[in-house]
């Protein structure tokens, strides 16, 4: 008999009921009899030991639908080990629920933050298997995580709708695609939309450069520009910054959001329209697109059999096109970026997309 525990954190993404599905199913397959206990809201569920008990059946049907049966919360890492409103300590109360319902292994789904924290319940001494999920696809230690490729499908497809109105009107578009710390969706999502330009935070944007991308594009004959901007996109200048100057220069601008800014600033220099379109979290929402249900699946299948092996303290990721498993304290607190010398990078700018560097 296998006592599982299942919970999903941090900002959801497509497929995570796909994964859970396919670690419940391939031990469904197995000979070994299994009580999966599935904790509500992310780690918020195993702190205060909100769980429901769970069957084969729960997992039945749920391949193709996003969100998560389980709920998800951020529970920021870095006031884990501080006590709650009532003075409840959060990593005391999630071992002793762990304990109590003498559970063999926690099978986390979840993206950065979320590793930090399963990588303290190992040291910690609980047996924990992680799967990466994250629509940013930055995790360390995989070359892909699911729900990216859903978001991609999905920013690409508000990038063709822009496309053909941009067109009609010859207007400077923005598009902003989700990514605070890192490129690769806005990246994908504008090469795959045919952006002119792409804007992502591992390479700061030079404005005169943008300017010079668009004034291009005008001689050329094209009266519309697409410029896709990953939300963390930074200016050369305020990347130059110390954090605490940063900090307080974010403070201080007026604008929604970096689009609106470089929006503002292309309109005042060129005299041309422009057109802000944030996608934001449709980007997260509906139905997996077949890539990251079937990625998800394996995934969870080989999560599944690590359960049967007792194989414990690692994630199950993706490398050189072969499911691996990587060591949790290899995955935690580092971050994948994009290296600004990446081929893909390297042949963007081969098709004539500007990086405003
Ligand atoms: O981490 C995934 C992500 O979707 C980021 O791309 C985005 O910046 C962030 O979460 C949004 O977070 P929230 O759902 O908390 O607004």
């Amino acid at each position: 008999m296998k006592r599982i525990g299942l919970l999903t954190s941090g900002g959801d993404c497509q497929a995570l009921n796909a994964a859970m599905r396919g670690v419940v199913k391939s031990l469904d397959c197995s000979k070994e009899d299994t009580e999966i206990y599935g904790f509500l809201e992310g780690y918020k569920g195993l702190i205060y030991g909100n769980f429901k008990m769970l069957t084969g059946k729960d997992f039945s049907g749920i391949l193709t639908k996003g969100g998560t049966i389980l709920g998800s919360s951020r529970t920021p890492f870095k006031t884990i080990r501080e006590p709650d409103e009532n003075g409840l300590d959060k990593v005391e109360a999630m071992k002793q629920n762990y304990y109590k319902l003498r559970l063999d292994v926690l099978v986390i789904l979840g993206g950065n933050g979320t590793h930090k924290t399963a990588n303290l319940l190992r040291e910690e001494g609980l047996n924990i298997i992680t799967l990466p999920k994250t629509i940013d696809n930055d995790l360390w230690g995989t070359d892909m995580t699911f729900g990216f490729q859903s978001a991609v499908d999905i920013a690409t497809d508000c990038i063709d709708c822009i496309h053909t109105t941009a067109a009609s009107h010859g207007r400077i578009f923005i598009v902003e695609v989700m990514g605070h710390k890192v490129g690769y969706l806005t990246l994908n999502a504008g090469m795959a939309g045919g952006a002119d330009i792409i804007l992502i935070p591992e390479i700061p944007y030079d404005m005169d450069k943008i300017i010079e991308a668009i004034e291009k594009r005008h001689q050329r004959g094209s009266a519309f520009t697409i410029i896709a901007v990953a939300e963390g996109a930074i200016s050369k200048e305020k990347a130059a910054l110390s954090k605490k100057e940063l900090k307080k220069a974010m403070e201080e601008n007026p604008y929604p959001s970096v689009s609106y800014e470089i929006a503002d600033e292309i309109q005042k220099r060129t005299g041309q329209e422009v057109r802000v379109t944030v996608p934001g979290h449709t980007q997260r929402g509906g139905s997996p697109c077949p890539y990251d249900r079937v990625f998800a699946s394996r995934l969870g299948a080989e999560a599944g059999e690590l359960i049967l092996k007792g194989e414990y303290g690692f994630m199950v990721g993706y490398r050189n096109r072969e499911i691996v498993k990587v060591p949790l304290e290899d995955v935690a607190g580092k971050l994948k970026m994009l290296e600004p010398d990446a081929s893909i990078i390297k042949e963007a700018k081969l098709l004539g997309i500007s990086f405003g560097d």
